[in-house]
């Protein structure tokens, strides 16, 4: 038996504990070990005459975050952090920590991240680190548990394709024997194609890949996207999605952000007036990151929000897939979800029709006879709208973390492949 219960779950009496040696103190003939699992931390007293010899000598010389086993007897005690200690009895060092240790977990000296990235599983030791994947969890979870009660199925696309899925240049390319491939920069043209089937609402939830060479706060090369479509014909019924699924899951992992029932709604024209009434740079056809922090504060400030939805952007910036506006044909029915005054969605009506998709490729400067998807859209396919949200950013927003990494396992990015 490795423990006969977790710290946060004891009762008084006697128990037997594992976990790591968070910190020593040795005062001659008491010695204090705090010990502390993923549940929490527990003062463990030995006193040097009532175990022994051997004991003591043992709880002496271990080093700080060993992996050790201690049976005692639990006792309230008000002095004890935490109203109880656990009188030992015995202790068993199980995998001795080697000093001095790589990087500082006390949470008494800061570490920076990308060393503390170096050593993320040991990083993760510390509670607030830890926090943020069992949260990352329990959304995820959330996130999948509406999707199923709004009748959704999940769907597993292959991640390896012959076609670059949101233009540009952006993509890894695979050795895949004679054959040019890609690693998928998201499930989207899948998304849409199988909805030619008759299933008409499926989701899809894992990795997608992004060459993008710069180094920011919110870019990785590979991130977790929770992919959604569904067949309708107005793009409203999207937006009203997110608005549900972001209040149930939220409120289901206990993350507290402002979160109206219904998100506000500013046109992409007017939220480059927003921005730039604020002071931030513009972009023609696209919000600059600034733009985005200024739409945030001015989210937050008129409507208490911490989401806004900017909507209708430019066909220019945005994918081939969009349907374009009947009667204005360089904007698009598309949609951005902001939080926090950064992009986690992307989203909009798709063009169903195959003649205007095809059109909208050539538009782009892209050949047709590269997307192998096309031909499905010919065998009646139905409208559909849908979105790709990033797991990554929200999570660091929701948290307040100020990097994406933070909000990472394991960061992929144009210098890291480690851990
Ligand atoms: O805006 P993106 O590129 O849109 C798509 O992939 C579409 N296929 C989605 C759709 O259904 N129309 O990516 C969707 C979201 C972004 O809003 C952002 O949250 C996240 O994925 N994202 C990234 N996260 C981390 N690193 C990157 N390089 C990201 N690129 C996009
Ligand atoms: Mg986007």
């Amino acid at each position: 038996m490795i423990r006969s219960s977790y710290i946060a779950h004891l009762k008084e009496g006697e128990e037997v504990l594992a976990g790591f040696v968070h910190e020593k103190r040795d005062l001659g003939k008491l010695l204090f070990i705090i010990l502390k699992d993923k549940t929490g931390e527990i003062q463990v007293v030995f006193k040097k005459n009532a175990v022994s010899e051997e004991t003591f000598k043992t709880a002496k010389k271990v080093s700080r975050e060993s992996f050790v086993k201690v049976q005692g007897e639990v006792k309230s005690s008000e002095k004890a952090p935490g109203g109880r200690e656990l009188i030992a009895k015995s202790i068993e060092i199980i995998n001795k920590a080697e000093t001095p240790l790589p990087i500082e977990i006390s949470g008494k000296v800061e570490t920076n991240l990308d060393k503390r990235i170096d050593w993320r599983f040991l990083d993760m030791r510390r509670p607030e680190v830890m926090r943020i994947f069992n949260l990352e969890s329990k959304f995820v979870k959330a996130l999948e548990d509406f999707m199923h009660d709004e009748g959704f199925t999940r769907l597993f696309f292959s991640r390896i394709t012959g076609e670059a899925t949101e233009g540009g240049a952006d993509y890894f390319p695979v050795l895949y024997f004679d054959k040019e491939a890609f690693l998928a920069q998201s499930p989207q043209l899948y998304k849409e194609s199988v909805l030619l089937s008759g299933i008409d609402k499926v989701y899809d939830l894992g990795f997608v890949y992004r060459a993008e060479p710069h180094h920011t706060t919110r870019h990785l090369t590979e991130f977790m996207s929770f992919d959604v479509e569904f067949v309708t014909d107005e793009m409203k019924d999207a937006l009203q999605l997110q608005e549900k699924l972001l209040n149930y899951a939220f409120n289901k992992a206990g993350i507290e952000v402002r979160i109206p029932k219904r998100f506000p709604v500013v046109s992409f024209e007017e939220a480059q007036e927003i921005a730039k009434s604020r002071g931030a740079e513009l972009e023609k056809h696209d919000l600059t990151p600034e733009a985005e922090r200024k739409l945030g504060e001015y989210a937050l400030e008129s409507y208490d929000s911490d989401f806004i939805f900017v909507i209708d952007f430019p066909f220019e910036k945005k994918p081939f897939y969009l349907m374009r506006k009947e009667n204005e044909p360089d904007l698009t029915y598309s949609f951005d979800l902001l939080f926090k005054g950064l992009e986690i969605t992307s989203g909009g009506l798709r063009e169903h029709r195959y003649e205007k998709r095809v059109e909208n490729i050539k538009a782009k400067g892209l050949d047709p006879e590269k997307f192998d998807h096309l031909r499905f859209f010919k065998y009646g396919m139905p409208p559909h709208a849908g979105f790709g949200l990033g797991i990554e950013r929200v999570i660091e927003k929701a948290l307040n973390l100020s990097n994406i990494r933070e909000a990472t396992l394991l960061p992929r990015d144009p210098e890291r492949l480690k851990p």
